[in-house]
């Protein structure tokens, strides 16, 4: 009886309301707006409301919400080794985004874990989606990143050079966000993560260590961490593969979004 009580809480608190209407985080660029259209990745720009006409799955997926620069690879190689096969990956997120609909991105249930540019921005939807999936977040102090206009940090390797235009437009709402877009994309994501029920969140800030130990990530995730201290924080830097896991192993080493 007492057990039953307990899963009838659990129960409760794992069904805890979404905020209903979340509004689109940023002001997007016209070249970002046009480049979103022509791949058929606008729908992501309106606001988005969630309601029964979303198809759900039941799949218990992991979201890493955090943006770059915030520890996701070495949260995305602890998610992993704690049994959920982590995708850190921006090329097979947007390729999933594009096999989505506004009111339907079950073409995530195939994977177990998703991190990198754009989950900052997407995840409410995959929440309303997938109403057993929890959040990983990682934050820090002083958010950084920024890539200051026409930096040569925005450049990233010519092959990948459409799709992390398209990633970082959906993220920042700019192909190349300056340091002021990046810190609103960051007030804005830390906003959004907190309003989520507190029982499908977990958050980690990598400029408080005690915030990222090994035990209470796994706990959270109803695992046990057996790969060292627990209560240490997660390793640094881990060597990792981290599209190991992506579309079940079988990840392209590139991938260009579909035109229509
Ligand atoms: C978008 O731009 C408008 C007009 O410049 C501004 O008032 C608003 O604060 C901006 N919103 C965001 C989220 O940056
Ligand atoms: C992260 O931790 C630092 C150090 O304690 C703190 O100053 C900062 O406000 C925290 N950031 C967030 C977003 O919680």
């Amino acid at each position: 009886m007492y057990v039953a009580a307990i899963t009838a809480f659990l129960g409760v608190a794992a069904g805890a309301p979404l905020p209903t209407t979340w509004p689109p985080p940023h002001n997007t660029s016209t070249q970002c707006v046009r480049m979103l259209a022509k791949h058929k990745l606008d729908w992501l720009l309106e606001p988005f409301t969630c309601t029964k006409a979303q198809k759900t799955s039941n799949a218990h997926i992991v979201l890493g919400t955090g943006l770059g620069g915030t520890g996701t690879r070495s949260v995305a190689t602890a998610v992993d080794k704690l049994g959920y096969p982590a995708c850190h990956s921006f090329l097979y997120v947007l390729r999933l985004l594009q096999m989505s609909k506004p009111h339907d991105l079950t073409a995530f249930r195939g994977g177990a874990s998703y991190f990198d540019t754009p989950m900052g921005y997407i995840f409410p939807r995959l929440l309303c989606s997938f109403p057993k999936a929890k959040i990983v977040h990682t934050t820090r102090r002083d958010y950084h990143r920024g890539y200051d206009g026409s930096s040569r940090k925005c450049r990233s390797k010519r092959e990948y050079r459409l799709e992390s235009d398209l990633a970082r437009c959906i993220e920042y709402g700019s192909t190349c966000p300056t340091r002021e877009e990046a810190r609103t994309a960051f007030a804005n994501n830390e906003r959004a993560v907190l309003s989520v029920p507190k029982s499908r969140r977990h958050i980690m800030n990598i400029s408080d260590l005690s915030s990222i130990h090994a035990g209470p990530l796994a706990e959270f995730l109803g695992k046990e961490w057996r790969w060292g201290n627990p209560d240490k924080p997660i390793p640094h830097k881990a060597v990792y593969y981290a599209s190991r896991a992506c579309l079940g192993g079988n990840h392209p080493r590139h991938w260009v979004p579909r035109v229509h």
